[in-house]
């Protein structure tokens, strides 16, 4: 039986209060919770429907401890009750992963037989000719990092906090985590109920900073 979850707070507020959350009490976050948290996070969106973002969910204190070492220390990774170890899989352009993408498709109606032969035709295009990024791995991370602002969002909707991290050493968590050689490590999302301390808000620039108006570096103004 499942239970139905509400959020507590709204989007908007979910999205003011995310914080980067440098300590975590050790309460747990309830095994259905978290559930809700990693169905809602991976509705992220993808190029062809991909999906290329594999997590590993660390919550055995040893291997959390394990992951810390790798991490440079970084306490919250020994603090959270559960840390996601977020991976990019560079295998989703091989025909039998493209193949399982289109069944999916065709089994809740959003491909069609016409469609499924464009994916085929075209998939295979987009990774050997790249036109819009470097190499595999930009695309994947891409896309898993998507995944991770999704759940950091959805958690915090739920009183979840996070912090996603890129301190870490990618070749220790690869070998202590049997992380295959086709697929990267992104980042690093602990996730559970944030303590003192707190790191003050940075701040964000203004919209006109970062946003242009028709071509790069025009005003932009509302
Ligand atoms: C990709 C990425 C990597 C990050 N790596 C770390 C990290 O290794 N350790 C850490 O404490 N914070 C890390 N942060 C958190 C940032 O420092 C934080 O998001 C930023 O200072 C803005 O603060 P806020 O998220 O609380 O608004 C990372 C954030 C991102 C998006």
């Amino acid at each position: 039986m499942t239970t139905e979850m509400h959020s507590t707070l709204g989007l908007k507020e979910s999205i003011e209060q995310r914080r980067a959350a440098r300590a975590f009490r050790s309460d747990p976050i309830p095994e259905e919770l978290l559930g809700e948290i990693l169905r809602l996070g991976v509705r992220s969106p993808s190029g062809y429907n991909l999906q290329p973002w594999r997590f590993v969910v660390v919550r055995e204190q040893e291997n959390k401890e394990k992951l810390k070492a790798c991490a440079f220390n970084q306490r919250q990774v020994g603090e959270a009750p559960v840390v996601l170890i977020c991976c990019g899989d560079r295998r989703v352009g091989d025909s039998d992963y493209i193949e399982s993408v289109i069944q999916m498709g065709m089994e809740t109606g959003g491909v069609n037989e016409q469609f499924a032969n464009v994916m085929r035709e075209q998939i295979p295009a987009l990774f050997e000719y790249h036109p819009c990024f470097e190499n595999v791995e930009a695309w994947t991370n891409r896309h898993t990092m998507l995944a991770v602002a999704h759940i950091m969002i959805v958690a915090k909707s739920f009183g979840v906090d996070s912090c996603p991290m890129e301190g870490f050493v990618s070749a220790q968590v690869k070998e202590a985590f049997q992380i295959p050689e086709e697929v990267d490590v992104c980042c690093l999302l602990p996730l559970g109920y944030a303590t003192e301390p707190f790191k003050q808000y940075g701040g964000r620039f203004e919209i006109d900073q970062v946003f242009f108006a028709e071509s790069y570096g025009e005003y932009f103004e509302l």
